[in-house]
């Protein structure tokens, strides 16, 4: 094998190039890719600037490095949104509908209980961006003339009865039902707000927020993972002609070779979550996924606890595994050199089952619709009636048009877990 090998450069999986929010791919669709060449142990090797291949390790412990260690992915100042976008940097709307859900969160604990402090917490959070959205949502709900209210964090506001139950738009949807309003808070209940990052604090930050390094223990409320889980770096497994699931080692410039075979835990899971069948096949081997998920799933102790990433289910697993990489707005091998995103899929099913409480996974476009957020155009009269209000119905439709689409981010999948028993 030549360890000096030019970059493949992999396919853009969405057809565009760009670096910021406003040009680069969301990672949703690079589904399940076929076996080689992409897929052989010898995929992606990268020109390697300094420092040589490196030693050959598993891929647990080469993306954990690449991503998280010094000079790390994650770490470096330009952030996820330099590379790639999410369902966050999309639109408002997502922000906005994820703090609607956290009214109704607190509308459930408030019924079952005393309640005087609500948390929301945004695991992985990237830049903090979707906490920061989910404040302003609810400060505009609570700005004078606004349809709902809400508290900024620690001061009291909001009327009573403005908390939503499940299914449809509800009060405060905007015409077509694109924008709408999260609501209040009930009454009294203070919002205390954190972002759970590897990276440091950015500048200028609401004050609001707490950055922390871990979930705060015992809270009630809800915690919302956006595109965290994929982010957690697994051990890949490579079916040899023999038929023996083995590990798959990589050096630093995405040489692969297959190692030992796999066994103990990793095993049993592959047993139980992703059997390997014929020669060449391969998985991500989603423990550690499983007990993150449980780990931070565990830190609520009432209320929701949801994870949101592009994931597959026992029976639908991708014969190939869907590690990739992402870099300047662009998808391309993963190569665990540091200058790019590593990502694959999430089993979601087995995050659910690893976690306690009841569990339920849906797709983001119905997740958003029950959300009240949808793409439907708003109605024609509007258009003479109130002329502005049509234009900015219209816009919101569109951004919902692509928060929920088919074949895009519409697909990802939701995971609500009740904690104990809450839901919406
Ligand atoms: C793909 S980004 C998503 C950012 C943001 N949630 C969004 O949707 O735009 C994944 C983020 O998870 C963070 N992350 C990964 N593991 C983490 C951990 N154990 N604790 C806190 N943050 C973590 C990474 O540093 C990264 O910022």
């Amino acid at each position: 094998m030549a360890d000096e090998t030019a970059e493949t450069g992999g396919a853009d999986a969405s057809g565009k190039r760009g670096t910021g929010p406003d040009q680069g791919p969301d990672r949703g669709r690079n589904q399940g890719r076929g076996p080689c060449p992409e897929a052989g142990p010898t995929r992606g090797r990268a020109r390697v600037r300094g420092g040589g291949p490196g030693p050959w390790r598993g891929w647990r412990a080469a993306a954990e490095e690449a991503l998280y260690g010094p000079g790390g992915f994650y770490l470096r100042p330009e952030g996820p949104a330099g590379h790639f976008r999410t369902s966050v940097h999309a639109s408002r709307l997502y922000a906005g509908a994820v703090a609607r859900l956290l009214v109704r969160v607190a509308g459930e604990l408030r019924a079952a209980g005393d309640l005087d402090e609500v948390v929301f917490v945004d695991m992985g959070a990237g830049r903090g961006e979707l906490v920061t959205g989910v404040l302003a949502a609810l400060d505009a709900s609570a700005a004078p003339g606004a349809g709902g209210g809400a508290t900024g964090t620690g001061v009291p506001a909001g009327g009573p009865g403005t908390t939503h139950g499940p299914g449809g738009a509800g009060p405060g949807a905007g015409p077509g039902g694109a924008r709408p309003e999260p609501g209040r808070l009930p009454e009294g209940v203070r919002l205390r707000a954190y972002a759970v990052e590897r990276a440091p604090r950015p500048a200028g930050l609401d004050p609001r927020v707490e950055w922390v390094a871990e979930p705060p223990a015992g809270v009630r409320g809800l915690l919302f993972a956006n595109e965290w889980l994929d982010n957690v770096p697994v051990e890949v497994a490579q079916v040899d002609d023999d038929g023996t699931p083995r590990y798959v080692e990589v050096r630093r410039d995405g040489a692969e070779r297959l190692g030992p075979p796999v066994r103990g835990a990793d095993a049993g899971w592959l047993d139980r979550w992703w059997p390997l069948r014929g020669p060449g096949a391969r998985a991500e081997i989603g423990r550690p996924r499983d007990e993150a998920w449980a780990a931070a799933a565990g830190t609520v102790a009432a209320g929701l606890a949801v994870a949101v990433d592009y994931a597959h289910t026992a029976g639908a697993r991708p014969p190939y595994g869907t590690l990739t990489g992402f870099r300047d707005g662009r998808e391309g091998p993963p190569v665990p050199d540091g200058t790019r995103d590593l990502t694959s899929h999430v089993a979601l099913d087995a995050c659910a089952a690893a976690a306690s409480g009841p569990a339920e996974l849906l797709s983001q476009r119905d997740a958003l619709r029950r959300l009240g957020v949808s793409g439907q155009r708003p109605p024609l009269a509007l258009a003479s009636s109130d002329p502005a209000a049509y234009v900015r119905a219209l816009a919101g439709a569109g951004e919902a048009a692509e928060l929920t689409a088919r074949g895009g981010l519409g697909d990802f999948t939701w995971l609500l877990q009740g904690r104990p028993a809450g839901g919406y």
